[in-house]
């Protein structure tokens, strides 16, 4: 028996046990896979008590995935780069930190989507956590460059530099983005939150992919690519169940099949 769970707060509306259960099933593993709603400030004690009780790994979601990245023992590249964790496997008394949103990210796109990202443009509006999670898997898959536009200029500069030694990254502030189509345009800014779409040169939706981190609605951004011409418009369900699949894959070595959990879930 595999005993999983996710820590956040809040939590009560999270996917991830509905979608575990049905890789278990798929598998045919044995899996337990709680929601645990953490203390804003009792997230170690939390997890300590989860440990106590036998637990092979966990997901954490907002606000401890930096809790998480500074409680891991040990952290795979892929969420030193991120600076935040999203998964933790158990192996003995060692805790195992990985990030697997920007994997689930690129396999959304890759393999749901059927694009190729190798020599694609790509700008990123955003430069917080959430970019800074996707931006080395983006790298791997050898795009000719990435653009990361911010409301704060400063930020996405930092950021760019964080990563020039993996590849092409370049920062800059949302004024600066050129009216050129690219290939993808990923909204990872918060504004969707509180229904804004910042305000950017429109030329560069035509004929783009527009994928929204966001999922569960329409978003003011998927509005925007709508009328700007995008090729293909998605929201991020696809990634959150891919980033599921990434960490049941870290914990188990079993791979499941996502498209049927993503129809599902679409309805
Ligand atoms: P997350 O972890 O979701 O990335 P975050 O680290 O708080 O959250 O980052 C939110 C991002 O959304 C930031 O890039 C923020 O821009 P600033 O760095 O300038 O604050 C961006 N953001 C939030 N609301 C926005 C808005 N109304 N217009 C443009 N960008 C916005």
């Amino acid at each position: 028996m595999y005993e999983l769970a996710v820590f956040g707060n809040p939590i009560g509306h999270s996917l991830s046990p509905s979608i575990h259960a049905q890789f278990a099933q798929q598998t045919g593993l044995k899996v337990n896979y709680a929601k645990i709603l953490a203390p804003i400030d009792g997230f170690n004690q939390s997890v300590q008590q989860f440990i106590e009780k036998g637990a092979n790994g966990f997901n954490v979601t907002v606000p401890f995935k930096l809790d998480a990245f500074n409680l891991a023992t040990e952290l795979t590249l892929n969420a030193k780069m991120a600076g935040a964790v999203n998964t933790i496997k158990i192996q003995k008394n060692k805790l195992i930190g990985e990030n697997t949103d920007g994997l689930g990210l690129v396999n959304d796109l890759t393999q749901n989507l059927g694009l190729s990202l190798k020599g694609k443009k790509i700008l990123i509006l955003g430069a917080g956590g959430a970019t800074q999670g996707i931006i080395l898997p983006l790298l791997r898959q050898q795009p000719s460059q990435i653009m990361v536009a911010n409301r704060t200029a400063s930020k996405a500069e930092k950021l760019a530099h964080n990563f020039s030694q993996y590849g092409s990254v370049s920062g800059f502030g949302l004024d600066k983005i050129k009216s050129e189509p690219v290939d993808l345009i990923i909204n990872a800014t918060s504004a969707s939150l509180d229904g804004n779409m910042p305000e950017i040169a429109s030329g560069c939706a035509d004929n783009a992919i527009c994928y929204d981190l966001m999922y569960g609605k329409q978003t003011p951004f998927m509005d925007w690519a709508k009328n700007n011409n995008a090729s293909i418009i998605s929201d991020g369900l696809g990634m959150l169940v891919e980033q599921a699949a990434s960490s049941f894959e870290f914990w188990t070595e079993k791979k499941p099949d996502t498209r049927s959990v993503i129809k599902k879930l679409r309805g």
